[in-house]
């Protein structure tokens, strides 16, 4: 009989592609969902994965998701409380006898005194490391995904892609070829992935220029990118709360000054596939580029 692998934020962007990838293996997938609602998806795509709720507000809910488990993916969401969250997890994972647990943090986390979002991931990183359990962290850049879940109406509505950036190159990944490698350490048989730390990364750093061509492209239609003022861009996010205003801007100067464009060899080294470019992924989703009809 196959471990149970638990999979955190399953019907989020990087979680619903490791339900899919794991499932695929033929490996017993517990989907961590917010709502079972919303998990009815992925169990309509996969029938075998079993769905369990876990809301971070309730820990109980926690602690019966990850009895019988044996390895976990943990993914924290982008939240004021992301660290407690990661604490919260990490505690719980231990009580109920967990092996092995894989961190989704972010590139540059290591970097000190670097960006707050890093800073967060790497007190979480910290604490896991701390634990005694066997643990693997995984660190990927800026999400191609965001083009679609942050920018995907502007593209869609206006032909527009705004983004206070300059002409920073960023090495964009695919969250699909993130999902690949968590499916990698999670159905390693040894622990050659164990205390390791990944940084992750597309195939080349590109500018807000080229995404917006290669969205051209794929979807037939014009679309141009916008440099956009750092103080036009605080007013566009004037209602959101401070903290994430704050480390949304301190990641976009962090990008407009080309310190994201490290490209990293792990993808391949670990899948045997280079990972998806910018072309690749958006003539994969070159639907949802399209206006609404
Ligand atoms: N986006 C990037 O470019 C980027 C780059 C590097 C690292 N990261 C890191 O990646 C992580 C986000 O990954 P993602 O984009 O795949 O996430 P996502 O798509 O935002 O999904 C978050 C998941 O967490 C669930 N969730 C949210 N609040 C919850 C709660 N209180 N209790 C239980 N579940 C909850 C969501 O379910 P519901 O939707 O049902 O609430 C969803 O399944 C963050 O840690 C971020 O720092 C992101």
């Amino acid at each position: 009989m196959s471990h149970t692998i638990l999979v955190t934020g399953a019907t989020g962007t990087v979680g619903s592609e490791l339900v899919k990838a794991l499932a695929n293996r033929g490996l017993t997938v517990r989907a961590g969902v917010h709502s079972l609602i919303k998990g009815d998806r992925l169990k309509q795509l996969n029938p075998e994965v079993q769905l369990v709720e876990i809301d971070y507000a309730r820990p109980e809910t926690l602690h019966v998701a990850l009895t019988g488990v044996e390895r976990v993916f943990m993914l924290t969401p982008f939240s004021e409380d992301q660290v407690e969250i990661g604490k919260r997890i990490i505690d719980a994972a231990k009580q109920v006898g967990v092996q092995q647990v894989v961190k989704l943090s972010v590139a540059g986390a290591e970097v000190t005194p670097g960006i707050q979002l890093g800073r967060w991931h790497r007190e979480v990183e910290q604490y896991l490391e701390q634990s005694g359990l066997a643990y693997t962290l995984l660190r990927p850049g800026g999400f191609m995904q965001n083009f679609l879940n942050y920018n995907g109406e502007d593209i869609r509505r206006e032909g527009r892609l705004y983004m206070p950036i300059g002409d920073g190159r960023v090495s964009y990944i695919d969250a699909r070829d993130i999902a690949a490698v968590a499916a990698v350490v999670l159905s390693a048989t040894g622990p050659e992935h164990h205390g390791q730390a990944y940084t992750l990364s597309g195939p080349a750093a590109v500018s807000g220029s080229e995404v917006a061509t290669a969205i051209s492209q794929a979807s037939g239609r014009p679309v141009s990118y916008v440099d956009v003022p750092e103080e036009a861009a605080a007013q566009a996010m004037a209602e959101a709360p401070a903290w994430l205003r704050g480390s949304m801007l301190e990641l976009q100067r962090l990008y407009k000054a080309g310190h994201a464009a490290g490209v990293s060899p792990v993808v391949e080294q670990l899948t045997g596939c280079p990972p998806r470019s910018i072309g690749q992924f958006t003539l994969d989703f070159q639907q949802q580029f399209q206006p609404a009809s």
